[in-house]
């Protein structure tokens, strides 16, 4: 376990102590956990990582705000990162990796933040946890609070993938499906949870998801031997990964594991909600809320992310994009990935691969840098979106995708 200083707000910098629950600032912003790297310099070291055994995120045990013999885990992270082949870009061969996260317990990435989170939560008292969800953090909570012995609330929209659904259902988590888009989800914790005794875990509302999410990033620069590719395609939704991943990068330069360099970071967002894309276009700091949102990619369905400061600051910082895509051209990222590489994706890892064609295309990524994609889900989990898909093909239809999710 790492000496956490304090906890900052990401706005205005008032500090916090980390030995009680905390939800956000009272100025609105997101809580992040500082460590003292000073310290965790003397003890720990790359040779350690390279003779570890553990096979999870909890390798990083140092970095991390429990101890790896508290923590709720699953087994999750350390999940496996490989060269693209046969995806057929013409980038200079061995130059494109992808990180599959669709591998994780509950099949998303999503499983990192909540073995953190829930970890603390339960450290620190907190016996019901609910949370607003586009559906895998949702699946996420609901198995790591059944591995710790805790009550799930859940509030997702009513039209998330079915698979979300009942993978919460089969933890035992109290679901409740709302007729409205992850904002009014939110609305209806943060009104009831006082009433309820409801410790609210909703994305960025908490300071401990982030740690887990930010492993994504430490486990980029292990499995590449600490280097960082030219760049890093993610699908956007919060942006809690992409801010993850920046604050592990600040943190193994701190270290002293990684040198300046630093990938280009873009965020790929959905045609039908592309807040994250319109505020970076209008070179604004924060995002707007984007209308009518709608996409299959059910986690890229968040019309204003709280965190809409941080995954621009990161975009911008690092020189980075965002950049939106259509459903079609997500499923068709999918197939490619699926048929080439033997990966089933989620239609958000899809978004990545066709973020990649088309920054390609205009000339922003060159074909000898060294890219990585992150896939960030598993298939399994949209089976309405994938049969609907070859439901339309086998009936000879045109592959026209009008999201399966649609505006309200
Ligand atoms: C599979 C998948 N990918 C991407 C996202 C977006 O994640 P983030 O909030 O970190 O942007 C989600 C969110 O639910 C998701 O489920």
């Amino acid at each position: 376990m790492g000496t956490i200083k304090h906890l900052a707000c990401g706005l205005c910098e008032r500090t916090f102590s980390p030995g009680q629950l905390h939800n956000l600032c009272s100025c609105g912003g997101s809580l992040f956990a500082r460590y003292d790297f000073a310290a965790i310099r003397q003890t720990w070291n790359k040779g350690d990582l390279a003779t570890d055994r553990r096979c999870d995120m909890w390798r990083y045990g140092p970095v991390l705000p429990a101890d790896s013999q508290e923590a709720v885990t699953l087994t999750e992270g350390w999940t496996p990162q490989f060269t693209a082949w046969a995806l057929g870009f013409e980038l200079k061969a061995g130059n494109l990796w992808i990180k599959d996260d669709g591998r994780n317990p509950t099949d998303s990435f999503k499983a990192r933040g909540m073995s953190t989170a829930v970890t603390l939560a339960k450290k620190l008292g907190a016996r019901k946890l609910a949370v607003a969800s586009a559906g895998n953090a949702a699946g996420a909570l609901a198995a790591y609070s059944a591995a710790a012995g805790l009550q799930a609330y859940i509030f997702m929209p009513k039209d998330v993938p079915q698979g979300n659904f009942l993978e919460c259902k089969a933890f035992g988590a109290h679901v409740t499906l709302v007729d409205g888009l992850i904002s009014d989800c939110g609305k209806i914790v943060a009104e009831r949870k006082e009433r309820e005794g409801w410790f609210d875990v909703s994305t960025l509302k908490e300071p401990y998801r982030i740690e887990g999410k930010k492993t994504m990033g430490y486990e980029i620069a292990e499995q590449l031997g600490w280097t960082l590719p030219d760049a890093i395609l993610y699908p956007c939704g919060g942006g809690v990964g992409l801010i993850g991943m920046w604050k592990a990068f600040a943190e193994l330069a701190e270290l002293g594991w990684i040198g300046s360099k630093r990938p280009k970071m873009i965020a790929v967002q959905a045609e039908g909600c592309q807040p994250i894309v319109d505020a970076f276009q209008r070179e604004e700091p924060s995002s707007r809320m984007w209308p009518d949102a709608h996409t299959l990619a059910s986690g890229l369905r968040v019309p204003k992310p709280l965190g809409d400061v941080h995954v621009l600051r990161a975009v911008r910082e690092s020189g980075g994009t965002a950049i939106a895509v259509s459903d079609g051209e997500m499923m068709d990222g999918v197939e490619l990935l699926g048929r080439n590489e033997g990966i089933f994706a989620a239609p958000e890892g899809g978004a990545a691969v066709a973020g990649l064609r088309r920054l390609l295309e205009n000339g922003f990524l060159k074909r000898d840098e060294h890219i990585l994609l992150y896939n960030t889900g598993s298939g399994l989990k949209y089976l309405e979106a994938f049969s609907a898909r070859y439901r339309r093909q086998r009936e000879g239809e045109q592959d026209k995708l009008g999201g399966l999710i649609t505006p309200r």
